[in-house]
């Protein structure tokens, strides 16, 4: 399956579901002062959440170009990603529980034909605040996952948000591949690093709003927030093992060692992955309607340091940085039809990078 067919499918299943079809909005959150960078699909929604009408509708659905930078020191390994693409559906104030888990495992088994004893999903276990989620539970259980699969996790893991401050948040369920690797020991479960569970969906069940001081009140309207990460559906789905092995990796990566064989230069595979990982997500930011760029504050500064830190790398193997802008031109050639802002700000990239930044 390539990426467009994934994105395709995607939006298909929940528009035949009755959901509106959004368009992604900029990396900048226009509607969310909490964050840097559109970190979720949720972000452009949050005043809907929170209980003005949307002009779609109750139900939505969409692909959300995304950066988050929590991770980046995980960047390199074989799933994690500073910029993505999450697909995402939305029940605002119209289906809750019961009809998000019975889609989602709908679409993971049937669509993506993920084999049952292959899935694993965590439920919050409830704290002093807020009670355990025996429904997600019992609605999971009752498509047939064991109890072997359903972990309980606390508020650390299994709840989401808000991504600020403040704002709406909630208890969630989130969904993982087993990659049928032996368990690294007995605790072995989707919180471990160990590489065995990969999460692919989360799906947030927005119930409550937390406030300045601390504390959540009960929002007007109960929502459904779900978020899918396209780059780990595609490897999974295509037998790969990890994000560089598909297609939105491997014309980056070819073009990276085409430079190096013609420098003679040989670096290790994990810098590899971080240039390319990296000047995607460099080329998404500068690529944005919202016309980033790099300086001492706020998005400029992230976007500064992530092309540091490539040009660190490409100083460590030995080689002039100005490939970078070749590499560049190979994401915005590749994402240019489904995201045409990437061609229409393409001329950011005719300088060079040779000046301090
Ligand atoms: N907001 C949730 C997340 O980012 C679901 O999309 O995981």
């Amino acid at each position: 399956m390539t990426a467009n067919e994934l994105r395709t499918m995607y939006v298909n299943f929940f528009k035949e579901r009755g959901h509106k079809e959004i368009a992604s909005a900029s990396l900048l959150p226009e509607n969310d002062p909490t964050v840097l960078f559109t970190t979720a699909g949720m972000h452009p929604l949050v005043p809907y959440l929170l209980g003005e009408k949307h002009p779609g509708g109750k139900r939505l659905t969409d692909v959300q170009k995304c950066v988050r930078t929590e991770d980046i020191d995980e960047v390199g390994d074989d799933t994690h990603c500073t910029f993505f693409e999450m697909m995402g559906n939305w029940s605002l104030g119209d289906y809750f529980k019961q009809e998000s888990i019975s889609m989602s495992f709908d679409f993971l088994t049937n669509y993506l034909h993920i084999p049952l004893e292959r899935l694993a999903v965590t439920v919050f276990e409830g704290d002093e605040l807020v009670s355990a989620d025996v429904e997600a539970e019992e609605i999971w259980k009752s498509f047939g996952l064991k109890s072997d699969q359903i972990f309980r996790y606390g508020r650390d893991n299994n709840w989401w948000g808000p991504a600020g401050q403040t704002g709406p948040c909630g208890p969630d369920t989130e969904i993982f591949y087993d990659m049928d690797k032996p368990k690294c020991g007995p605790n072995c479960g989707p919180s471990c690093k160990c590489g065995k569970y990969v999460e692919i969906w989360n799906n947030v069940f927005m119930q409550f709003n937390k406030e300045a001081d601390g504390t959540f009140t009960e929002l007007k309207q109960k929502n459904v927030d779900t978020g899918m990460g396209l780059e780990r559906v595609l490897t999974i789905f295509n037998g790969k093992t990890n994000v560089y092995d598909t297609e939105l990796f491997i014309p980056i990566m070819q073009t990276l060692e085409e430079i190096l064989e013609k420098e003679g230069k040989a670096i290790p595979e994990r810098d590899k992955r971080i240039i390319c990982e990296h000047t995607r997500a460099i080329t998404f930011i500068l690529g944005d309607p919202m016309k980033i760029s790099p300086s001492n504050t706020e998005q400029g500064y992230i976007l500064r340091r992530l092309i540091r830190r490539i040009i660190r790398l490409f100083k460590k193997a030995d080689i002039n940085a100005n490939y970078l802008c070749e590499l560049s031109v190979v994401i915005i050639e590749q994402y240019g039809l489904v995201y045409p802002e990437l061609e229409e700000n393409r001329r950011v990239y005719s300088g060079t990078v040779t000046k301090r930044i």
